[in-house]
């Protein structure tokens, strides 16, 4: 059975979702939320220990102004209200991204790295103002005065610097692409698409992925 210490999660599919229920793309991302809860319990329940979630990409700044704040407001709306009850079951949040949102969101969000910092039940990652491409620049930048550079170099100076790399990254909303996600450190990762809208992501549905990934033969290059 292959172990899972790093699951990664494109939750794609909110604003379908809400757009079939005859609501607003808003509504979608209100009841995504919900399945984002679902899977921070299944990893605590299957002991993983990382869960990297794609909750806003550099690329969705392109989105009307009006999604974009609803966004947010639900992120802040959720840090308020749930950040005592986050740090009280140990869970530690993780920012990857450029914190570059209202002054209000990111005292939040230093806050809550803060508070959580030396929680070790789950780390959350949530990728933030995050593209794989503007970290990969980021981490080039860093390292731009060594002569000689290495993949342990880079793996040093990424977001996910002490991260281990996912074993597991699923992409919900029907869609074949990693859309500018993790990647250098889904080199080697198992991807699952799946075909349900994030809101509609069922425990059953995880776990029927979870129990497929159990059983690949994961050869990292050799036979
Ligand atoms: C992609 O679906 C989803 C997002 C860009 C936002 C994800 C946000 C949440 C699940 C809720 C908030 C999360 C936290 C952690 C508080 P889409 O809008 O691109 O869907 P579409 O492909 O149907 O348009």
């Amino acid at each position: 059975m292959n172990p899972i210490k790093h699951m990664a999660i494109i939750m794609d599919g909110n604003g379908r979702w809400g757009l079939k229920h005859k609501k607003s793309r808003n509504l979608g991302h209100k009841e995504g939320l919900k399945t984002v809860q679902m899977v921070m319990k299944y990893c605590i329940k299957k002991e993983i220990k990382f869960l990297t979630l794609y909750a806003f990409s550099t690329e969705n700044w392109k989105r009307p102004i009006k999604e974009r704040n609803y966004l947010f407001s639900l992120l802040e709306i959720y840090l308020k209200e749930k950040l005592e009850k986050i740090n009280n079951e140990k869970i530690k949040i993780k920012i990857l991204g450029e914190k570059k949102f209202s002054n209000k969101l990111n005292n939040l969000l230093n806050l809550a790295e803060k508070k959580t910092n030396k929680n070790t039940k789950l780390q959350i990652n949530l990728a933030l103002n995050y593209g794989s491409k503007k970290e990969i620049v980021y981490a080039f930048n860093k390292l731009r005065y060594k002569s000689k550079i290495s993949e342990n170099d880079i793996d040093h100076s990424l977001y996910t610097k002490n991260i281990p790399d996912p074993e597991i990254l699923i992409r919900t909303g029907n869609t074949q692409r990693l859309s500018n996600f993790l990647l250098w450190q889904a080199a080697y990762t198992e991807i699952f698409f799946e075909k349900k809208l994030w809101p509609d992501f069922k425990y059953e549905d995880l776990n029927k992925i979870v129990k497929k990934f159990y059983n690949i033969k994961r050869n990292f290059g050799k036979i």
